[in-house]
């Protein structure tokens, strides 16, 4: 009787012990236990000017998304010329920390440079400038970028395909020429769709399901669809029917990723939305821990310190992880809590 109240206060013991992640443990030690990613946004001019920004993310993170320094109007401002400045940084920093890197992004209808809007271009003229493009910047970074978001934001929030720059110069197989060009390029990245607003149910994740599965239909090499997850408070789809989401688009053979959360609040932040947000967090990590196709969970941003919705939606902010200072929020506790939980129960199987 005695010997058995000892081994259940000795299991009871390891049990809490395996809940509780140890004061040492990050999100990038509990998650590799738990077998997925944990990324974020990078902001490339911090990582050099701000030590301590730097020396988070390689703590807390092991996959990297460059928040701008690979979009096209930063990696070719004139037609032909090239800057891998930032890009280059961004992904020495990762490895040098031992981080995977998803490049960012490769055909988008915003923060393209003046010289390629204003252009008058024919569409073989700019399928040959898409082309180039996509070819030099995968080329520099075969086998050091790991995954591509191939193409961003193409379907409409009425569910059909978005007319944009590409689509009206290109017509709607651009999609599938992108793909393909950035296989060709790296034969072996992970290839993913990148979209908002599509992460749960309604008609543009429906519209999102129909552009991937006739990509795959048409045997374009794509492998992934990210689900960007821009939310706040008000507006945040419900968790299970993200993995209802996630498990149709795996049934098509697809990998899954929450590629970009941040849950906007109004500012100055109370301390229950900040609980209802760390809510929110932890609610879409298990989500995609519940479906073994969902491979990644990246935030856009570590810090409040750096992030772009204070600038996109005034009056709005504190979306991410870490507060201004660089201190842990609730929504990094719920994370680690739910990582460490995880980690522990697959370290139990
Ligand atoms: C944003 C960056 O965070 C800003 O710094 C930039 O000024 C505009 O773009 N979805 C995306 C990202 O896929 O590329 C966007 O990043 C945010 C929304």
């Amino acid at each position: 009787m005695f010997l058995r109240a000892v081994v259940m206060a000795a299991s009871l013991a390891a049990t809490l012990a395996g809940a509780l992640p140890a004061a040492a443990d990050t999100l990038r030690t509990l998650a590799e236990s738990a077998g997925i990613r944990i990324g974020t946004a990078a902001n490339v001019d911090a990582l050099d000017t701000d030590a301590a920004y730097a020396r988070l993310l390689a703590r807390e993170f092991d996959l990297l998304t460059a928040e701008n320094a690979m979009k096209f109007s930063v990696v070719q401002p004139e037609r032909g010329r090239f800057d891998f400045t930032q890009a280059d940084a961004l992904v020495e920093f990762a490895e040098a920390h031992a981080m995977q890197v998803n490049g960012h992004v490769l055909v988008w209808h915003q923060q393209l440079p003046d010289w390629l809007t204003q252009g008058q271009f024919s569409r073989d003229e700019l399928a040959a400038i898409l082309r180039e493009h996509i070819r030099t910047l995968v080329t520099r970074y075969r086998g050091r970028v790991a995954s591509w978001d191939v193409a961003a934001e193409a379907v409409d929030e009425d569910g059909r395909l978005r007319e944009t720059f590409w689509s009206r110069g290109i017509g709607p197989d651009y999609l599938a020429l992108a793909f393909r060009w950035t296989h060709e390029a790296d034969p072996q990245a992970h290839l993913r769709y990148n979209d908002y607003g599509g992460e749960g149910g309604g008609v543009k994740s429906d519209g999102i399901y129909d552009l991937v599965a006739g990509l795959r239909r048409k045997g374009a090499p794509i492998h992934g669809v990210g689900l960007q997850m821009h939310a706040s408070l008000k507006d945040a789809p419900r968790a299970s029917e993200v993995r209802i989401n996630m498990k149709r688009l795996a049934a098509l053979g697809l990998q899954t990723h929450i590629s970009e959360m941040d849950v906007m609040l109004s500012l100055p932040a109370s301390r229950a939305d900040l609980r209802a947000q760390a809510a929110l967090y932890r609610d879409m990590l298990q989500a995609c821990l519940a479906v073994p196709q969902c491979r990644s969970f990246s935030t856009w941003g570590a810090s409040d310190r750096y992030s772009w919705i204070p600038e996109f939606f005034p009056g709005r902010g504190a979306a991410l992880l870490f507060d201004t200072d660089l201190q842990p929020k609730p929504a990094y506790r719920g994370i680690r809590k739910v990582l460490g939980a995880s980690a522990a129960s697959a370290r139990r199987h």
